[in-house]
């Protein structure tokens, strides 16, 4: 992967197989942003693009012959939209559109761009866009293998940053793409193992009886109904210079088929995708120490199949979570929460200064904020500081309410609360069922329901399937945490 990237003085004047010019939309017309060309070369280029039916719009990509006037044998030219040519957001989303449509596998990007930062993001979005997932396929299709940028300090620092990112991201989506017969919690804990090695990161699994004798009743619960036991993983991040403890956890259900609440096959078909939460944090807390953040961080990764076998939970079941509460399960499709009750209470055991749960917990997500706006909930300042850090970041996402009547919504007759309260709000709900498992600890509910995987058409630096998307805001938010 570090061999993606290739510096060089003048891009342009590269042999390879395209060059790739951004043109912003204007009122007057597409108008082409800085690069090494002369202002003659660029106005000459410029007057060509209407005729090419090329406006400057986000996400279009254009694509002509050199004809001779470059090294390179095309021009690819993309839009940024209306967006400032500063804008980070629209820099990272046009060149991922350039690598997750092009035709070439030697690509040179002549952009001028000025900070390291911006630097980061074109190549994050290069690097996004340019993933593939294709193990399963018995041909692979054509892909970018090298991508020129300017060989400056700050393309140089820039692309270091990136590449933390990109390679965690590509073990999440990988993790997430990789079908539910041969990704489930044991084969994902070993995958956590061996991304780990060489890093400081400890790791502790504990197996289904553990679980059971620690007083998890939730993840055991959930995982009665598969032969594959659940499992908890903890990793721990606990730098010397660490001035702040977070605890993430995500939420790992290799496959949702509902349980003995089944899924219709409609909404079971990507249900594979219901560990996102668990592949995430654990790429956030690998690149927390790739980058050597100041921070502890402490992770649990709460992993089960939820699957209706003979021995599978209930509806009307009463388990006891690791916190103590009682929870009646009027629905077992509502999984999610319980295993995130256990792993949010372990984590509260710790005394955290904040705790952050990533999941694919509601269909009610997508009702509410769409397929790509992630809902953020929670309790104290960390929801705000995640919201921050997401803009930052280039992530769409929103903060909700957790209002006072959705405690009535998940009031049970017999036991402390119960699992699902009805349809209303109901990313709202499963919000105020997770608080229950919080205490006071200042806290952040990151639901990606919708946005962690891509089933729509490809859009910036997106294909289909696993998104990553809230990985970036994970990271920016802990390395700015004090
Ligand atoms: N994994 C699903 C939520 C989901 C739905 C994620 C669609 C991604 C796309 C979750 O376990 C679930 O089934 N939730 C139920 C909750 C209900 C039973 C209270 C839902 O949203 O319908
Ligand atoms: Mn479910
Ligand atoms: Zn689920």
């Amino acid at each position: 992967m570090s061999q993606l990237f290739e510096h060089s003085q003048s891009p342009v004047d590269l042999e390879c197989d395209t060059v790739v010019f951004a043109v912003s939309h204007t009122e007057s017309g597409p108008r082409l942003l800085p690069s090494s060309l002369s202002a003659e070369r660029s106005e000459e280029l410029a007057k060509v693009l209407p005729l090419l039916g090329f406006e400057g719009k986000t996400d279009q990509v254009c694509v002509s012959g050199a004809a001779g006037r470059l090294r390179a044998k095309t021009l690819t030219f993309v839009g940024i939209g209306e967006a400032s040519p500063t804008d980070p957001n629209a820099i990272r989303r046009a060149a991922g559109c350039v690598t997750r449509t092009t035709k070439s596998s030697s690509i040179a990007f002549d952009w001028d761009l000025r900070d390291e930062s911006l630097w980061q993001a074109l190549a994050e979005g290069a690097g996004f866009g340019a993933y593939r997932f294709d193990q399963y396929k018995t041909s692979s299709s054509s892909n970018v293998e090298k991508i020129y940028l300017a060989d400056t300090a700050a393309a140089k620092a820039g692309v270091e940053k990136a590449t933390v990112i990109i390679e965690a991201a590509k073990l999440l989506r990988d993790l997430v793409n990789t079908p539910p017969l041969d990704l489930y919690p044991e084969s994902f804990a070993k995958h956590a193992e061996n991304a780990i090695k060489g890093l400081p990161l400890e790791i502790e699994i504990w197996d289904a009886e553990k679980l059971e004798e620690e007083g998890c009743g939730g993840i055991v619960g959930v995982g009665r109904g598969s032969h594959r036991q659940p499992l908890m993983v903890k990793i721990s991040y606990q730098p010397a210079d660490a001035k702040s403890h977070v605890a993430f956890i995500g939420k790992g259900i290799t496959f949702d088929t509902g349980g003995i609440s089944l899924k219709t096959p409609l909404h079971m078909e990507n249900m594979k995708s219901d560990m996102t939460g668990a592949a995430t944090v654990l790429a956030a807390t690998i690149a927390a120490a790739r980058y050597n953040l100041p921070v502890q961080v402490t992770t649990f990764l709460a992993l089960a199949e939820n699957m209706p076998g003979g021995n599978a939970q209930r509806p009307a079941d009463i388990v006891k979570i690791r916190n103590g509460k009682t929870v009646e399960v009027i629905n077992t499709d509502a999984e999610g929460r319980m295993v995130m009750a256990d792993a949010l209470s372990l984590a509260c055991e710790l005394d955290p200064d904040s705790v952050i749960d990533v999941a694919t917990l509601t269909g009610a997500q997508i009702v509410a904020l769409g397929t790509r706006t992630a809902g953020i909930m929670g309790q104290g300042n960390v929801p705000q500081e995640i919201f921050q850090a997401s803009k930052e970041a280039g992530e769409e996402m929103w903060v909700m309410p957790i209002p006072e009547e959705t405690k009535q919504a998940n009031a049970s007759k017999f036991a402390d609360v119960k699992n699902s309260g009805g349809r209303s709000g109901g990313m709202l709900v499963a919000a105020q069922f997770l608080s229950n498992f919080v205490g006071d600890t200042p806290w952040a509910h990151i639901d990606i329901a919708g946005p962690s995987y891509n089933t729509d058409g490809d859009w910036g630096y997106t294909c289909y399937g696993a998104t990553a998307m809230s990985l970036r805001t994970l990271v920016r938010y802990l390395s700015q945490v004090d």
